[in-house]
Parts: structure tokens; sequence; C-alpha cells
């Protein structure tokens, strides 16, 4: 078994669907968004859950094992997907405009660049409508690299994003520029590792900004402004 394959027991979906669901629906609801494009589908967790709340979603996937997991689960819940597969440094090929962009999962520390972040959250802003809301998350990069925890030193709660039980992500390495997780399964062992260019709140914030992005408010683990979350979660207005 591979990362992929064990990625929904990484995302833990009943535990995940007590915390970022009603805080997407509260967020969504609130700013009048009915049409959404979910920018990395992964497993297809945060689709599948707002489908099931009415949401118009349509997502994006440029990895077709991703891609084919998130269709299985779908079809199971007897729903089915509409999926694009463009790179979020290419994203407004897309075409279409709409009034949420979502892109979860701490998945842009995956691109290689703060320019090719800031470049990404550019696409990004061009997909909205005028007044529409991109949310986006990360981990707690300024924890990681002020105390640089490795193993079993790495405080995490699993009760926020990626809560399940069976998997375990701790950072092996950390640098300025370069963390690299490591994923371990209970029964598997190791299963495979991802590198993550960390970059702090503060960091983010400005290269929101740098794209054009004026109004940005941002919570800890879905409550505002706490600086101790695992997770940071970020709403920006176009
Ligand atoms: C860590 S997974 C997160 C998946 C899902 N959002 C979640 O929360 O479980 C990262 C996702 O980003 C996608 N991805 C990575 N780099 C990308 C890029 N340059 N353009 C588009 N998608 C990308 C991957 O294919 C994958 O779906």
């Amino acid at each position: 078994m591979d990362i992929y394959s064990l990625w929904s027991e990484f995302v833990g979906w009943g535990q995940r669907s007590r915390t970022e669901t009603p805080f997407l629906i509260d967020i969504l609801s609130r700013n009048g968004c009915r049409s959404v494009i979910n920018a990395a589908l992964g497993d297809g967790f945060t689709t599948i859950k707002l489908l099931g709340k009415g949401f118009e979603v349509t997502s994006n996937e440029i990895d077709p094992r991703y891609e084919a997991i998130a269709r299985k689960k779908a079809a199971e819940r007897g729903l089915s997907l509409d999926v694009t597969h463009n790179n979020w440094l290419g994203f407004s090929r897309v075409g279409k405009k709409f009034d949420a962009v979502l892109c979860l999962g701490n998945s842009l520390c995956l691109l290689k660049s703060k320019g090719e972040i800031t470049q990404a959250l550019r696409e990004f802003r061009t997909t909205l409508k005028e007044g529409g809301i991109l949310i986006a998350d990360q981990r707690n990069f300024d924890y990681l690299l002020d105390e640089r925890p490795l193993r079993g030193k790495f405080r995490y709660s699993k009760h926020y994003v990626y809560c399940g039980d069976s998997v375990d992500g701790y950072p092996i390495s950390v640098s300025d520029d370069n963390i690299t997780f490591e994923y371990r399964h209970k029964g598997e062992g190791i299963i495979g590792n991802f590198n993550m260019l960390p970059y702090r709140r503060e960091e983010f914030i400005e290269m929101l900004r740098k794209a054009g992005f004026s109004e940005v408010e941002w919570y800890g683990d879905y409550k505002k402004r706490d600086i101790n979350a695992d997770f940071f979660q970020f709403v920006a207005r176009r």
C-alpha cells in the first residue's frame, strides 16, 4: 500500500468532518457563496462534504491517483464529480468564475518557491468573481521553524485537517527552505514522505496581498487568530 491509497486514513474523514466542514459551511454561507472550485481534490473529502450540503462544486486534480480515489468515494455515495486538471500556476485556464476557491490540506507548500505560491494565488484570484473568497490553509510553519521538532517531539493534536488514527505524519528534517514529513501507517510501517516549502503566517498574508487580495482574515484551527494552532486558515476576498 502506498501513501495515496492510505491518504484517507491520514485524513480521518470522521473527525475532519466535525471540524473543517462546519467552518467551511459557515464561511461560505455567510459570504453568499454557491459555486465553489476545490483546487486540490485529493481523496475527495472536502468536495464530497460540500456536495452533500448542496453547494455547486467543481474540483481540480492533476494527480490521477488521487482523482481515481475521489471518484470511487463519490460513486459509493451516489455522487459524480466534475473535475478539471489544471496546474495551479495556470489555474485560471479553467475559464469560469466562482464564488469561492478552496485550496486546503496544506497543499500550496508543495510548490517550489514563494514566487510560485504568489503566482498560484494570482491565478486563484483571477478565477474568483468580484467579491468572491479564497479559503486556503497551511500547517503552523511558524512553530515548525521556531522549534524544529522532529519525530516524537512534534506536537500535533490530530483534531484538525489530518485527523486519522492509523497514519502518523511528522517532520524528519526542518530547514529554512524545506521540511520533510514522513508518514507511517500502524500496520504497513513507513509509507512515504513529502517535501514542503515552509512559510510563516505573516509571509503568506504578504503573498496574498502581492497577489492582489486586499481583505484577509486568518484563523487557527478554525478559531479567530489562534497562534498556537496546528493549522492556520485564511479567508481572502477578491
Ligand atoms: C496534500 S494533498 C491535499 C489534498 C486535499 N486537499 C486534502 O486536504 O486532503 C495536495 C494536493 O495538491 C495537489 N497538487 C500539488 N501540486 C499541485 C499543482 N502544482 N497544481 C495543482 N494541484 C497540485 C495534489 O495533486 C493533491 O491533490
